[in-house]
């Protein structure tokens, strides 16, 4: 079920929020998305960017999940958990479809600008407009080959360049090191608007060497199509509906932040790595998808509280607090969540 299909399904299972007055992107969207947490929503009509859809909210209550899952509606909690264990236990199926897809607006070289996506300010106390909130970061390992997929938080510093935000013991890190001894940048894609499912699995925590995309695949009981990039060669879902190509720059770090996230306070993180964007390519009024974290329950916090119950979150940060806020978000106490802290501090 790739992002347009799952919309719809919500739609039909009036399981969806239509915006459909003109908001802004800037604070509007995320004050909107705050109010409404415990629902999936679909923005119509965002001032400056009329040929564009903003979807927020597949993880904010137990029926989207239920939904997104293909599960009973009769479903309870435990039967969630199980279901997504059991799914992740066995090895999904990937193939590439190697013809170039003709829906896609491409933007290359000097005609990229990140400001051409309807990328909100989510937040009044945040630094900038994040175009990377809920989505899926792609890497290769240059020595084994294996994709690593992460969610990486992003904002935007310039047309063509964003910063990624990722914890030192993360896969992309270990990536972009072995791309340093190669004295080389690290080819990056970030693929927006893809089936929720993949982006479960690229946040859940899996041993190095995992591929994410045969978890995401496991997660949807079908093969996941996906295709080439143009610049470099890794992967994305064939159903994207914007990619984001580039590089992240060796040896540069750049100031992220200050980002209302998922503690629920500012923070900045002065380490983080520079994204240089080659090419934007985008479906014909694309469905951006982002999200707005950091308020106790919202769905950031729900996806993680699943991912916990089946051991799956692992932030490498300090292990006591994270042991602590495994448990918290087992038991969905996200405000003992949040009051715990960052678990990179
Ligand atoms: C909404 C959301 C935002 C996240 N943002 C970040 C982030 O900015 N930096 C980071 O290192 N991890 C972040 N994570 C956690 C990682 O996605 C998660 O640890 C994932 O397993 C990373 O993959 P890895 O273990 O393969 O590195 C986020 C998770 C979610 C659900």
């Amino acid at each position: 079920m790739g992002l347009r299909m799952f919309i719809s399904e919500l739609d039909t299972c009036n399981e969806l929020t239509h915006i459909k007055k003109e908001v802004d992107w800037k604070y509007e969207i995320g004050e909107i998305t705050r109010q409404y947490k415990n629902k999936a929503i679909l923005f119509e009509n965002i001032k400056d960017y009329k040929d564009n859809y903003l979807f927020t909210g597949a993880f904010s209550n137990l029926n989207t999940i239920k939904i997104l899952l293909g599960m009973d509606k009769k479903s309870k909690r435990k039967d969630i958990v199980t279901e997504i264990r059991s799914r992740f236990s066995v090895q999904g199926n990937i193939s590439i479809n190697n013809n170039v897809r003709n829906e896609y607006e491409a933007d290359e070289g000097d005609h990229v600008n990140l400001y051409n996506l309807p990328v909100p300010w989510w937040h009044a106390e945040d630094g900038g407009r994040y175009v990377g909130t809920w989505h899926i970061n792609v890497s290769k390992d240059p020595f084994t080959n294996r994709i690593n997929a992460g969610v990486y938080r992003m904002q935007i510093l310039s047309k063509n360049t964003t910063s990624i935000s990722v914890s030192k013991g993360s896969h992309l890190a270990d990536h972009v090191k072995k791309h340093t001894i190669l004295k080389r940048d690290s080819p990056v894609a970030v693929a927006i608007g893809v089936d929720e499912r993949i982006v479960m699995a690229a946040a859940a925590s899996f041993e190095k060497g995992i591929d994410e995309y045969y978890k995401a695949a496991s997660l949807m009981k079908k093969e996941l199509v996906l295709q080439k990039c143009k610049r470099s060669d890794l992967e994305v879902p064939l159903d994207s509906e914007i990619i984001l190509e580039g590089n992240i720059k060796r040896g540069v770090c750049v100031t992220d932040g200050p980002f209302f996230d998922y503690c629920g306070k500012k923070n900045v993180n002065e380490g983080a790595l520079l994204f240089e964007v080659n090419v934007i390519r985008k479906r014909k009024k694309p469905y951006f998808r982002g999200t707005a974290v950091g308020c106790p329950g919202a769905e950031d916090h729900n996806l993680l509280s699943l991912l916990a119950s089946i051991d799956l979150v692992n932030f490498h940060g300090n292990t006591y607090r994270q042991m602590i806020q495994n448990y918290f978000l087992r038991h969905k106490m996200f405000q003992l969540f949040q009051l715990t802290g960052r678990i990179h501090s």
